[in-house]
This record gives C-alpha cells, sequence and structure tokens, in this order.
C-alpha cells in the first residue's frame, strides 16, 4: 500500500523548518551571500529548534529522526538559502560515518557534543587529486603504538574553517587500493590540524569551504571507525545516505526559482498582457513543477529505503543526479523568465542560479552517479 500523505508530525516538521527559512534565513541570504558570511545567529537558533541534530538519534541527545525526515527539513531550509542550509548539512554528513561504524563509547564522545551545543564537523575525503576518484586520495596514517600519524591535505572542505571534529578519510595501507583506506576522527584541537585560507566561490556564498591540512597529527587508534581498510566502505555507506538529503535540498531551490518565475510571470506585462498569458513561458512553468513533483518522489523513495535499512544506492544516485541537473535548469528558466531584470542582483533569482551549479558537482558529480548508476545495473544486480 503506497501513501503519499505525511504524517502529522512530518507536517509539523515541515511547517517549522519553512517558518524558520522565511523568518529567519531568507532575511539574511542575500547579505551572506554577498560578503561570503557564516549567520551564526541563524545556527545557533535552528540549533535550538533540533534543526541541526534531528538525524542525531534520542539516546545521543537529538531528535532521532529519519532520512525523509531531514529530506523535507533539507527541502525547506535549502528554500530560504542553500548556502546556509549546506553548512548545516555538512555536519550530518561528517556524522554519519559515526553513525554507521562506530561504537557505542565512539558516539557518546563524538556524536553527543554535537546534540549539546552548536558546532560544526566537516567529512574530509576530498584531495587535490582525489575528487571523483575517491579511492586516490594520498592522505596516510600510519600506525605507530597507540596512535596512527596522520599527514595530508583535504580540498572543498564544508565547514573546513569552523569544524571542531574532522571525519577523516587516509590511507593506512597503499598497496591494497580502496581497501587500505581508514576512517578516524579527528578532534580540531590536535596538534598539527588547521585550515586553508577560505575559498571564494560561486554560489552557496553563506558556506565554508577551505583546505584541511594534517602535519604529523598523532590521532589516538581508538578514533579509527570500524577496522582498517574499512573506510572506503564506509564513505560510500555515508553517501547512500546522505544524497537523498542533497537532491531535497536542490528540490528546495528549484521551488524557489519556481515561486519567484510564477509570481513574476503573473505581473509582469508584455504587449499588453501578463507574460504568464503566453505558451512559451507558462510550458516553462508548466515544466518546472513536472520537474519538482518527481523530483521530490523519487527524493522520498531514496530516503524511505534508507529509513528501512534498504541497499538505495541506485535511488539515492538517481535523484542526487535527476534533482541535481533539474535545479539548474530551473533556476536558468527562472532567470530566462525574469529576462534583463533576472541577470541584476536586485532580483532573487541570479542567486538562485548560482546556488544551483554545486548540486551538479557535490557529494560526487552528477556523471559520477550516472557511474554508481551503471556499475549497480551491470555489476552488481
Ligand atoms: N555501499 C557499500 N559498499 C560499496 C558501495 C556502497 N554504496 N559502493 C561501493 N562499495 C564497495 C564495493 O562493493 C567495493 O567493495 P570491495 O572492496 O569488496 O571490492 C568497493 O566499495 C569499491 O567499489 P567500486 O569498485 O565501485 O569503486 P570505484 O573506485 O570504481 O568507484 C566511486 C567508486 C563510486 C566512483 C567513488 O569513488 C565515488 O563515489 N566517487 C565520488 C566521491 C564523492 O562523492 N565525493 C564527494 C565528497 S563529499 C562532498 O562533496 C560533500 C561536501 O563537502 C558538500
Amino acid at each position: 500500500m503506497i501513501n503519499f500523505e505525511l504524517t502529522d508530525e512530518q507536517k509539523q516538521l515541515r511547517d517549522m523548518a519553512h517558518k524558520f527559512a522565511l523568518n529567519e534565513i531568507r532575511p539574511v541570504a542575500a547579505e551572506c551571500d554577498r560578503e561570503g558570511k557564516m549567520p551564526m545567529e541563524v545556527f545557533q537558533k535552528a540549533f535550538e529548534l533540533g534543526l541541526m541534530t534531528e538525524f542525531i538519534p534520542e539516546e545521543y541527545g537529538g531528535l532521532g529522526l529519519g532520512s525523509l525526515d531531514t529530506c523535507i527539513i533539507s527541502e525547506e531550509l535549502a528554500w530560504g538559502c542553500s548556502g546556509i542550509s549546506t553548512s548545516m548539512a555538512a555536519t550530518g554528513l561528517a556524522l554519519t560515518p559515526i553513525l554507521i561504524a562506530g561504537t557505542d563509547e565512539q558516539k557518546k564522545k563524538f556524536v553527543q557534543p554535537f546534540a549539546e551545543e552548536l558546532k560544526f564537523a566537516s567529512f574530509c575525503l576530498t584531495e587535490p587529486g582525489a575528487g571523483s576518484d575517491a579511492s586516490a586520495i594520498k592522505t596516510t596514517a600510519k600506525r605507530e603504538g597507540d596512535y596512527y600519524i596522520l599527514n595530508g591535505r583535504k580540498c572543498f572542505i564544508t565547514n573546513g574553517s569552523y569544524a571542531s571534529q574532522y571525519t577523516v578519510f587516509a590511507m593506512t595501507d597503499k598497496s591494497l587500493g580502496h581497501r587500505g583506506i581508514s576512517c578516524f576522527v579527528v578532534p580540531r584541537d590536535l596538534e598539527g590540524v588547521s585550515a586553508g585560507k577560505k575559498e571564494d566561490k560561486l554560489g552557496q556564498r553563506a558556506s565554508d569551504t577551505a583546505d584541511v591540512i594534517f602535519e604529523d597529527v598523532k590521532v589516538p587508534a581508538e578514533n579509527l571507525l570500524w577496522n582498517e581498510g574499512d573506510g572506503f566502505k564506509i564513505a560510500m555507506m555515508t553517501l547512500d545516505r546522505t544524497r537523498p538529503s542533497v537532491a531535497a535540498s536542490a528540490v528546495g531551490v528549484a521551488r524557489a526559482a519556481y515561486e519567484y518565475a510564477l509570481e513574476y510571470s503573473k505581473e509582469r506585462v508584455q504587449f499588453g498582457t501578463p507574460i504568464a498569458m503566453n505558451q512559451a513561458i507558462n510550458f516553462m512553468l508548466a515544466d518546472m513543477l513536472i520537474g519538482i513533483e518527481t523530483a521530490r518522489l523519487i527524493t522520498w523513495k531514496a530516503a524511505w529505503m534508507a529509513d528501512q535499512g534498504m541497499r538505495n544506492t541506485v535511488e539515492a544516485s538517481i535523484a542526487k543526479a535527476y534533482a541535481g541537473d533539474l535545479v539548474m535548469k530551473i533556476t536558468t528558466d527562472a532567470v530566462q523568465i525574469f529576462g534583463g531584470y533576472g541577470y541584476m542582483k536586485d532580483y532573487p533569482v541570479e542567486k538562485l542560479m548560482r546556488d544551483a551549479k554545486i548540486f551538479q558537482i557535490y557529494e560526487g558529480t552528477n556523471q559520477i552517479q550516472r557511474l554508481v548508476i551503471a556499475k549497480e545495473i551491470l555489476v552488481r544486480k
């Protein structure tokens, strides 16, 4: 039996997140975009409402909600500003490997503190020479007694300058390829950990993106998740869980662009009639809605599967690729509907178009999503 109705709790969650996006995020979005600023007061309020800890199980102080609930929240927050919402979600991405692979003790030590006060964490996989090819990482972790000595440089790390804790993927045995990658929790205050300069980006400028550098960092052996060599699998399992919420955020941005375009096209009069009356325009609006509704359905399916404990690799990649490509098209079309005004910073849609681009790139490019889907169809099924 299929039911497309959200529960009363989910509707409340959606309404709360929407109200928060409208009243707290949107008013500061343009300024944060212009100045590349993380709005700490907004994060603090979001934290107090549980909007940054909903995915943390109740026994570790969070709301204990599922992936579908996170998607509902993500869509609304990204509707407000996806730069701001990406910073909020990136902590979840960094804590997910610990939730998947951590012991009870590790969860208490490395997850629970994020439910107690506002803090940021970063997921450190990407390196200058290892983006799509995640198994090509060069960061090393060498066992010495009760420690691993960590050396390397991670790049494009969301929350990199603000994080108090990093989830780091490093080679413990290079000769084993991806089976030689291990995953560590690295507190920021360990000696030898530093953040590089903040990147100046096209879009999602409110989120912090920076290099993170590890120089002879002594990481306690008990900070290893699962066993040596399990890191790549942990990374892949994490991305299966988090890609649906990236897709949901893309839907949120697409919806914002659609709403602005709809409103504007009803008001803008050319040739004596609102431009929405022209088929050239209203077909664009109809296509936007087709895309939003279908992207949300596959996104929710991918999240629902994760909540049932099912492997959702294909569905998570379909959702991420479909919603990521869609948001680029919809925001570009919204700028088109606004015409010359759409190109100006006085109107909201150019920001949405800039923000949209990264959805085709981060958490695995959309080409990588197709590669994942093709591999699952041809090799694993
Ligand atoms: N779940 C569990 N295990 C999985 C898995 C999954 N979804 N996918 C792969 N694996 C396992 C395989 O079974 C295989 O196991 P064995 O050791 O038994 O062989 C192993 O992992 C290797 O799998 P592949 O042969 O498929 O690996 P590959 O190297 O050919 O390709 C890839 C892997 C899918 C291309 C991967 O490298 C990838 O996802 N790349 C993209 C990286 C990415 O998404 N980066 C995003 C960084 S985070 C970010 O952007 C966030 C941000 O800051 C906002």
